[in-house]
């Protein structure tokens, strides 16, 4: 499975960066530079640290990164974090970065498309923006905590949501939620 994953400037990198260390599949990083800039004051990571985890990482500004075609075949789009400017963008059909284009074309070429959005409140106009893009198929995943997985710690939260995420791709996770019932 070849998967494009975005790092947006909304807060929650340490989601970014677990998905990226989890998810057992061919990825390819696209860091907004907001992306940049919170991903080294939350977490203290630069783009370097998450290389090993990326086939290859390609920069944002450039519109010639292979994604921005559809001839470039990928199964899934995932942003995680995912900013309601990101959000908003993909759903005015604005392909003026190489994250926002690599959306359009997912949309058009009709591939899954994951957004872990971060924010609160939602405003109006974010929520019409998530319902049209709900609509399109995509899957708008806010990032938010299954108290009923009791959680001890930040990083059991971050954990469980990324088993959330893995799950909507497809991809195998452990049974965190009453497994017996399923014997
Ligand atoms: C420390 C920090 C935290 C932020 N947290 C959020 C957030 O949680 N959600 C959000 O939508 N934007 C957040 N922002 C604002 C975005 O970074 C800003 O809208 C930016 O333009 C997003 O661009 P991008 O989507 O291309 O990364 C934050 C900005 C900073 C500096």
């Amino acid at each position: 499975m070849r998967v494009v994953v975005g790092i947006t400037g909304a807060s929650g990198a340490i989601f970014g960066v677990e998905f990226l260390r989890r998810c057992q599949a061919e990825k390819y990083l696209i860091l907004t530079k907001w992306g940049r800039y919170v991903l080294k004051e939350e977490t203290g990571l630069t783009e370097h640290h998450l290389a090993e985890h990326v086939k290859r990482a390609f920069p944002d500004e450039d519109l010639s990164g292979p994604f921005a075609s559809g001839s470039n075949p990928f199964d899934a789009l995932v942003i995680v974090p995912c900013s309601v400017s990101t959000m908003a963008k993909i759903a005015c059909g604005l392909g003026d970065t190489l994250l926002t284009r690599t959306a359009q074309v997912a949309l058009k070429e009709r591939r899954k498309i994951i957004l872990a959005l971060r924010e609160t409140p939602l405003s109006t106009i974010a929520l019409e923006q998530a319902y049209k893009l709900s609509q399109a198929g995509v899957i708008v995943a806010p990032i938010s905590p299954a108290f009923y997985l009791h959680p001890q710690n930040i990083e059991q939260m971050v954990e469980q949501f990324t088993d959330k995420l893995l799950g909507l791709l497809g991809l195998e996770t452990p049974l965190a939620w009453k497994p017996e019932a399923l014997e």
